[in-house]
């Protein structure tokens, strides 16, 4: 696409856009979406639904908008009655031997043939009721993608996603006319770590989740942008909630991040937000057992212990905690001598070979290079070995932990792993889903996720715990009370200079990179 700028109307709104831009593409500038199917911008054009026809001034017929330049001068018509008329004798093509399955369907509210029929297709079938539709049996295709031949409208992106952008061709277009249907090769199987997009990018029910099948019906669902947390490349997703429980990740889009696609392993990545064993209420050591308390005895007793605290402490984390959490942890040990470290499970990585910089990072958390940013080191085993003579060890939602110490064991976390039923004080935090905070991706970026449902019992955001623990005790560049996500962020942006300058306003729901991060490539 050049720099030069090409004036046209669309359905009488004026836009301008560089030379190269579809009109498909334009029309979104004019608040003007085309109805379409197989045009989708992240995979390659191919022009064989024709549900994009529009009417373009000085063109003899109809042009499709997802296949056809911008030009000076245009005007393009996407509300002309012979526009319309097309469109709608497309639809009744599409229609003539798709089911009526949408109440059983699992596209149903969320499903573009529903959607545009209702805008603009025809009110009744010509059909006789007693045309006998074409009727295929449901197909195994993966682990988690079942392919329903009856719904298909053969747009082709799952072909075009599977050769392009997986660069995997295990699909095809076989037969022909009105027999044919989406093939997959004798060996093959949707089991490339990125195959559950196809799901997301057919317009229709015709490529289901097995995980989501018949779970929910799309209009109760609630959807929250959220930061996938299966590794360090720090995808956008969407999280589906019903009734307080996660039941769905998708892709939410970010061109600098994972354009369009998330992979299988961040897709199934969050029963563990639902987990029913979770603590609900601030614990405290009295005669030798744990006690439930309030918040203002836990964080009193929290913090007679770190006042009384001399000689070292050790802080061991996860990297799956917000970067504000990370923060106050810190500010807790201001003055202190203290050692803090974080660890991170590998795995094997993964790229999607059509897209660059886009792979299931071998890093499986999504907040490693804030916790360095923040001063955690990596050497976990020896922040373990030196927790054994630490006068206070605190351990932020470290299931893992294998800490053994002779000082107070402090424990903040979401479940209470059995190494760490010796502590001293256990505090219940919220989980990702349930609270607001930042994570910093592998580059250098920093995004923002948002609570998608509530937490259980009396669990708080960490940020929140830290930051009363910091003013209780009346230290740290974080001192004095934090009442939101975002006033924990502008904190820790004050003090600490690769995050000068960000405010969760700035970081929106698409994230900024680190000013300094800019500068100095990861
Ligand atoms: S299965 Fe879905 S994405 Fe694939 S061709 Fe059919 S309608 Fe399109
Ligand atoms: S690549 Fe990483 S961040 Fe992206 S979806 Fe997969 S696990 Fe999540
Ligand atoms: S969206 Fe344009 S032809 Fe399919």
């Amino acid at each position: 696409m050049g720099d030069e700028l090409l004036n046209l109307t669309i359905d009488g709104v004026p836009v301008r856009v560089p030379k190269g831009t579809l009109v498909i593409e334009a029309a979104k500038q004019a608040g003007v979406l085309v109805p379409h199917y197989c045009y989708h911008p992240g995979l390659p054009v191919v022009g064989v639904c024709r549900m994009c026809l529009v009417e373009i001034e000085k063109a003899p017929k109809l042009q499709i908008a997802c296949a056809t330049q911008a030009a000076e001068g245009m005007v393009v018509r996407t509300q002309s009655p012979q526009a319309k008329s097309g469109r709608m004798g497309v639809l009744e093509l599409l229609l003539i031997n798709h089911p009526l399955d949408c109440p059983i369907c699992d596209q149903a509210g969320e499903c573009e043939l529903q959607d545009f029929t209702f805008q603009e297709g025809r009110p009744a079938t010509r059909y006789s009721p007693q045309y006998a539709k074409r009727f295929n049996p449901v197909e195994d295709f993966g682990p988690d993608v079942l392919y329903v031949p009856n719904r298909c409208i053969l747009c082709t992106r799952c072909v075009r996603f599977m050769e392009d952008v997986a660069q995997e061709p295990v699909l095809n277009v076989s037969e022909r006319g009105d027999r044919a249907y989406i093939g997959i090769h004798s060996e093959g199987r949707l089991d490339h770590p990125w195959a559950g997009n196809v799901v997301d990018l057919c317009p229709v029910g015709s490529l289901l989740s097995k995980d989501f099948l018949h779970k929910a019906r799309a209009w109760e669902l609630d959807k929250t942008a959220s930061i996938c947390t299966g590794c360090s490349q720090g995808c956008n997703v969407t999280l589906d909630t019903r009734e307080n429980v996660v039941v769905r990740v998708r892709p939410r889009s970010n061109l600098e991040v994972n354009r369009f696609f998330i992979c299988d392993h961040g897709r199934m990545n969050y029963r563990w937000m639902n987990r029913g064993d979770r603590i609900e209420a601030p614990l405290v050591r009295r005669g030798g057992e744990l006690h439930a308390t309030d918040w203002d005895e836990a964080l009193d007793f929290v913090a007679s212990r770190l006042r009384g605290a001399g000689g070292q402490a050790v802080a061991l984390v996860s990297p799956k905690v917000s970067t504000e959490a990370l923060f106050f942890a810190r500010e807790l040990f201001r003055g202190l001598e203290w050692s803090g470290a974080f660890q991170v499970v590998m795995g094997e990585e993964a790229p999607l070979a059509g897209v660059p910089n886009l792979a299931l990072r071998a890093e499986r958390a999504p907040n490693a290079r804030g916790a360095e940013l923040l001063g955690y080191s990596r050497e976990y085993a020896a922040a373990v070995a030196a927790a054994e003579t630490a006068a206070v060890v605190l351990v932020l939602d470290e299931p893992d932990i294998a800490v053994r110490t002779a000082g107070a064991l402090i424990y903040v976390g979401t479940v209470l792993p059995e190494r760490a039923r010796d502590a001293q004080a256990v505090l219940p935090i919220a989980n990702v889903a349930e609270e607001e905070g930042t994570y910093v991706n592998r580059d250098g970026r920093v995004q923002r996720y948002f609570q998608a449902k509530s937490a259980p019992g009396m669990a708080r955001p960490a940020w929140w715990v830290f930051s009363e623990l910091v003013a209780t005790l009346g230290g740290g560049q974080g001192g004095g009370h934090v009442g939101t996500a975002a006033e924990a962020f502008d904190r820790l942006a004050v003090s600490v200079e690769a995050f000068r300058g960000l405010s969760y306003a700035r970081l929106g729901f698409a994230g900024a990179p680190m000013p300094a991060t800019a500068a100095v490539p990861a």
